[in-house]
């Protein structure tokens, strides 16, 4: 395989596709802020070759990356040493070269959830959650919302695959499959969006009862336009709503601190992109 020689990055994004992602922007402004020299390019890798082109990044110019869907699984296996958050969600959304000799796999995409439903004041502990999605994203946030002290009820189309998330994550806590009808009494705090973009929400049928006016919905979704998830809120007429630009930044703040040891300032550039983004989010 042809060798990659380019030295003007030293961290990089790898997925598929990553052409709209904001990561470089945000890593961009990290290094700004901080004067650390942190060159972040978003790379796409095509989907059969995720070893071998990230092997061969990291052994020419790069030290860290984040890695994004599909990759996050395959990161997972690439690691040679995992973070005990990477470990149990068996998923890998960050990789840190070390000692120029083996790769640790970490995964913050949970942290970086948790952050954002604080400081929207979005979550408490025991809150009843109900979250849409059973891929790789909403493993690597499991652990963190157990460990809060909330319950979780999930909801995908491919029920093994919300099954395999419950047996994988119940000794954390309390998770099951949700299931409409054992739920008469009871309504969710808070909805997390875990699916993939652009979802048509009216085939996802989830009677009304189950949500109030205090409801908080959390899209970990985000874009320069609306979200389906977020129209679907407008129209049930949620009251309190959020995409997941917030997450992104924070996920990425807890990145560059495994990298470099710093946590950088979030606020400025989480005002920044949720002004260029779509982002109706209240208290
Ligand atoms: N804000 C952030 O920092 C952040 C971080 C991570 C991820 N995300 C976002 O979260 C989203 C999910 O990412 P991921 O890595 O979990 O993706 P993924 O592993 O591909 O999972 C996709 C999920 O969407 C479901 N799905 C896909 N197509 C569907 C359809 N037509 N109808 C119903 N359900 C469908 C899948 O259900 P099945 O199991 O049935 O296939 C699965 O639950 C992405 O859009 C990603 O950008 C955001």
């Amino acid at each position: 395989m042809r060798k990659c020689k380019n030295k003007n990055f030293n961290y990089a994004l790898f997925g598929n596709p990553v052409n709209h992602s904001l990561s470089p922007e945000i890593h961009n402004f990290f290094a700004k802020q901080t004067g650390i020299l942190h060159i972040y390019k978003a790379i796409n890798i095509p989907l059969d070759r995720f070893s071998c082109v990230v092997s061969n990044f990291f052994e020419n110019n790069i030290n860290g990356a984040n890695i994004t869907a599909p990759f996050k699984k395959e990161a997972y296996f690439f690691s040679n040493q995992l973070s005990e958050r990477a470990q149990i969600a068996q998923s890998v959304n960050t990789l840190k070269k070390v000692n120029n000799k083996y790769f640790l796999g970490d995964n913050t995409d949970g942290i970086g959830l948790i952050s954002d439903l604080k400081r929207l004041k979005f979550i408490k502990k025991n809150f009843s959650i109900l979250i849409l999605g059973a891929g790789g994203a909403v493993q690597g946030i499991l652990l963190s919302i157990l460990l809060f002290g909330c319950s979780v009820d999930i909801l995908n189309r491919t029920d093994l695959n919300a099954v395999n998330l419950v047996n994988q994550f119940k000794k954390y806590g309390n998770i099951k499959i949700f299931q409409a009808n054992s739920l008469r009494n009871k309504y969710f705090d808070l909805v997390i969006n875990g699916l993939s973009r652009n979802i048509e929400y009216q085939n996802i049928f989830i009677p009304s009862h189950l949500f109030s006016s205090k409801t908080f919905f959390y899209d970990m979704n985000y874009g320069l336009e609306k979200t389906s998830f977020l129209n679907w809120c407008e129209k049930i007429n949620a009251k309190h709503v959020s995409d997941g630009i917030g997450m992104l930044v924070f996920q990425a703040a807890h990145s560059f601190l495994l990298w470099h040891g710093m946590l950088p300032e979030i606020d400025y550039i989480i005002n920044f992109l949720s002004k260029k983004s779509f982002n109706i989010s209240s208290n």
